[in-house]
């Protein structure tokens, strides 16, 4: 709940500021009050209107309205709430914030703020992956701001990636966590993620296709509940979600080193793709071609992270969650796969390559706990990481 809580709410200029009046409507149902403030961009998008009517309260859109300046100077404004939310935040509108322009309205308030700031970023996925946002991105993590999102997608210019906007509901769970009211604030959650690479000499390495999607969505969805989240990973094609501490491994035995030392943990969910074998002795240089003669390469096994883990006599996570990724007779090699390795829960999927799973957007699981098989409907994998990251709320509450 947000009773009496108070939300600033900046909203910028981008096609999903459509889906920012919703987000007013669920943080007043909560019971926030929400102080809306539209740029010249955002009014292309929202009327003046609708968001006033939506949110009961004036809308404040210009600087150097004296009438409104009279009123409640800006610098009143930036400070009379518990919480400034930016949604959508722009390309534009980060690139303001990360470099103190204060040349209207809402960049202003921004830079006259004393309390704490969320974004909820939205734009075209090459604008959000240009080194120019990333870098203020950095920034402005670096200065505390808190992020949430965005979200892979399609999006409304055609393209697909991450830019979209989190949706309302999601947003509203990063306000309550920012406000320390999430239902995973104060949890310390281990996340790993993405393939292993495993050297064969200085410039090749044995490596399979994990994308790092999955466990990027877990990352983001935990975080989004407040859950302070370390996430290892190996090198994977997708990046790590704004917003969690990130630990870059390439081989198997560096993550179960950085697993380890992160601990304690009150739950850790294992959705790398671990190789399960090494080159027993890389080769410190780069192995020649020899006239005819082929290299034989000797494999040792990778220490069982996972397993590892669930096996602990001390500092063992409360939850431990493992994946199974299986082609046939799923659920049983599955539920064998938890009892083997010593977890609490399996999230069974079905990999052959008829499904589609592997690299792709989708996914359909089976979650094995202790109590039984739950089978569910195939969906997103931002969808499944959300359903999973509720129910380890629900488990560590
Ligand atoms: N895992 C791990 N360390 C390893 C191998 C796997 O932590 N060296 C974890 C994965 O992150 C995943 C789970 O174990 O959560 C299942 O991995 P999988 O490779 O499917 O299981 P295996 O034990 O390798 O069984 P099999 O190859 O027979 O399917």
């Amino acid at each position: 709940m947000l009773s009496g809580k108070r939300i600033l709410l900046i909203i910028g200029g981008g096609i999903a500021a459509y889906k920012t009046l919703d987000l007013i409507r669920r943080l007043r149902e909560r019971g926030a009050a929400v102080t809306p403030v539209l740029t010249r961009a955002g009014a292309e998008f929202v009327t003046p209107l609708s968001v006033s009517a939506l949110a009961g309260h004036k809308v404040h859109t210009d600087l150097f309205d004296l009438t409104e300046e009279a009123e409640m100077g800006h610098i009143q404004l930036s400070r009379s709430a518990d919480l400034v939310v930016v949604a959508p935040a722009t390309a534009d509108l980060m690139a303001k914030m990360a470099h103190g322009h204060a040349n209207d309205l809402a960049s202003t308030l921004l830079m006259a703020t004393d309390t704490p700031v969320l974004i909820a970023p939205a734009m075209n996925v090459r604008m959000w992956d240009h080194p120019a946002t990333q870098r203020n991105l950095a920034q402005l993590l670096s200065d505390g701001l808190r992020v949430v999102g965005p979200n892979p997608g399609d999006m409304a210019c055609g393209e697909y990636g991450p830019g979209r906007m989190s949706e309302p509901l999601e947003i509203v769970a990063a306000i309550e966590s920012a406000l320390g009211q999430g239902p995973l604030t104060g949890k310390h959650i281990l996340v790993t993620s993405g393939p292993t690479h495993e050297p064969i000499d200085p410039v090749r390495y044995i490596a399979n296709r994990s994308s790092g999607a999955q466990g990027a969505a877990i990352a983001r969805a935990l975080a989004g509940l407040g859950a302070d989240v370390t996430f290892v990973t190996g090198p994977a094609d997708v990046p790590p979600p704004a917003g969690v501490k990130v630990l870059r491994i390439e081989t198997a035995q560096q993550m179960l080193q950085a697993v380890e030392d992160a601990l304690p943990a009150d739950a850790a969910i294992f959705a790398a793709a671990v190789a399960d074998w090494r080159v027993a002795s890389a080769s410190g240089s780069k192995i020649k071609k020899d006239a005819g003669r082929l290299p034989v390469l000797e494999f040792a096994e990778n220490p069982d992270i996972l397993a590892t883990v669930s096996q602990r006599k001390t500092l063992r996570p409360s939850l431990v969650v493992g994946f199974a990724a299986e082609t046939d007779d799923v659920v049983a090699h599955a539920t064998a796969k938890r009892a083997r390795k010593g977890c609490d829960w399996i999230m069974a999927n079905d990999v052959s390559p008829a499904t589609g799973i592997m690299g792709g957007t989708e996914n359909a699981v089976h979650l094995i706990t202790a109590e039984g098989v739950e089978d569910w409907p195939r969906m997103s994998k931002q969808a499944v990481a959300e359903r999973l990251a509720d129910r380890i709320a629900a488990a560590l509450r």
